[in-house]
């Protein structure tokens, strides 16, 4: 399949936006065990016009991302398209349009899933966008906003005819927020019956290799979009990939390689983000890695307690599954110091903003 220019393998897997979890530094993490496309979390078109800097933040990009779309959201025509302009001259592959949040203050001002409640609003908001820019526009959004008004087949030649060059359906209604099962039987009536060229990313309740699969064989979409599935788990990408390939599941990472992450993840936030608040943004992220594992809510628990980002790793390095309230000592030569200093070079500068982003602010 391919959006634009950008060509993908047999059945590729996409990471899917997720407010303050899909950063550089996750990103980076899911690029190496095999995610083939990823954007960034979605951005405020008002944050971006009005010049906020936690939204212009959103838009750094790695070159070792790509290739990466920068999704942006807003129900106001105007101030959609000068975010595009922003977002344009950042140089991302791909700008994505969210029109699938389903949060009470985005879609009471016409964004995200709101606009699925007026679809020539959305058609002129898409065109805006598409006029923009050169770049391939692409959409994300919901089946319709309750069960009485799925509208997607409609909706879905309605964007692709608007020029967007691919479309990602998170198969639930706004309504249904994240609660019920996803309905991928929508997903293979959108292939079957929607008459589309364009590719079509699935979306909802991939969160394992199996039922990444199985979206596929069933409902026949070019890719798969995995969101929650991912949260403390980019090996998620790997592992469905083997799946696919051979029908068996790789072992699930070690303590070791579990613990590695997690000191790179932290590392990476750190480095972009400042210790201070990488350490805080981190807390997050905890629950997911250690989901399931004796003793890690006690872990949990010892690290928060720890400001720094070396203690931190040290606290992880002692942490003994067995016996949680022991803390061993480490030997000095294994601190992790010089270990975070190697990752932490590894985090890049972001792609090169253009003059152009300077004078558009
Ligand atoms: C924590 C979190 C944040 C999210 N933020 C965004 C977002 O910024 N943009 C977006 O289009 N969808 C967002 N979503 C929705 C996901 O992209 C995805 O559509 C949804 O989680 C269903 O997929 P899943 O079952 O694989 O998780 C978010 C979901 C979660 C759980």
């Amino acid at each position: 399949m391919k959006i634009g220019p950008i060509a993908f393998g047999e059945r590729p897997l996409f990471l899917a936006p997720m407010e303050d979890v899909s950063d550089p530094p996750f990103r980076i993490l899911c690029k190496r065990y095999g995610a083939d496309m990823m954007y960034t979390e979605f951005i405020s078109s008002g944050g971006l016009v009005h010049d906020a800097e936690g939204s212009h933040k959103k838009l750094d990009i790695f070159e070792e991302e790509r290739p990466i779309g920068i999704q942006i959201f807003g129900g106001d025509v105007g101030q959609v398209r000068e975010a595009a302009k922003i977002v344009d001259a950042v140089g991302p592959d791909v700008i994505d349009i969210n029109f699938g949040c389903p949060v009470k203050k985005v879609v009471c001002k016409d964004g995200g899933a709101g606009i699925l409640r007026n679809v020539p609003k959305m058609r002129a908001i898409t065109e805006a966008v598409v006029a923009a820019t050169e770049r391939p526009v692409t959409v994300k959004t919901r089946l319709g906003w309750n069960d009485a008004s799925i509208r997607i087949l409609e909706v879905a030649r309605m964007l692709e005819e608007a020029g967007v060059r691919a479309l990602a359906v998170h198969a639930r209604t706004r309504a249904q927020m994240y609660r019920g099962e996803a309905r991928w039987a929508w997903l293979r009536r959108i292939k079957e019956e929607g008459g589309l060229s364009i590719p079509l990313i699935g979306n909802g309740d991939a969160t394992t290799p199996e039922k990444i699969r199985a979206m596929f064989d069933e409902t026949g979409v070019d890719a798969v979009m995995i969101g929650r599935g991912a949260i403390g788990n980019p090996w998620i990408f790997r592992d469905a990939k083997v799946f696919m390939a051979t029908g068996e599941l790789p072992p699930p990472p070690s303590w070791e390689e579990r613990v590695a992450v997690v000191a790179e993840h932290l590392t990476l936030k750190c480095r972009w983000l400042g210790e201070r608040k990488g350490v805080l943004e981190m807390r997050r992220m905890y629950g997911g890695y250690f989901k399931g594992f004796r003793h890690a809510s006690r872990l949990r628990q010892l690290i928060i307690e720890e400001p720094s980002r070396e203690r931190i790793i040290e606290r992880l390095l002692n942490f003994r599954e067995d016996a949680p309230a022991v803390q061993v000592a480490v030997p000095a030569k294994a601190r992790p110091a010089r270990l975070s200093e190697a990752l932490a070079a590894k985090l890049p500068s972001p792609v090169a903003r253009p003059e152009a982003v300077e004078t558009a602010r």
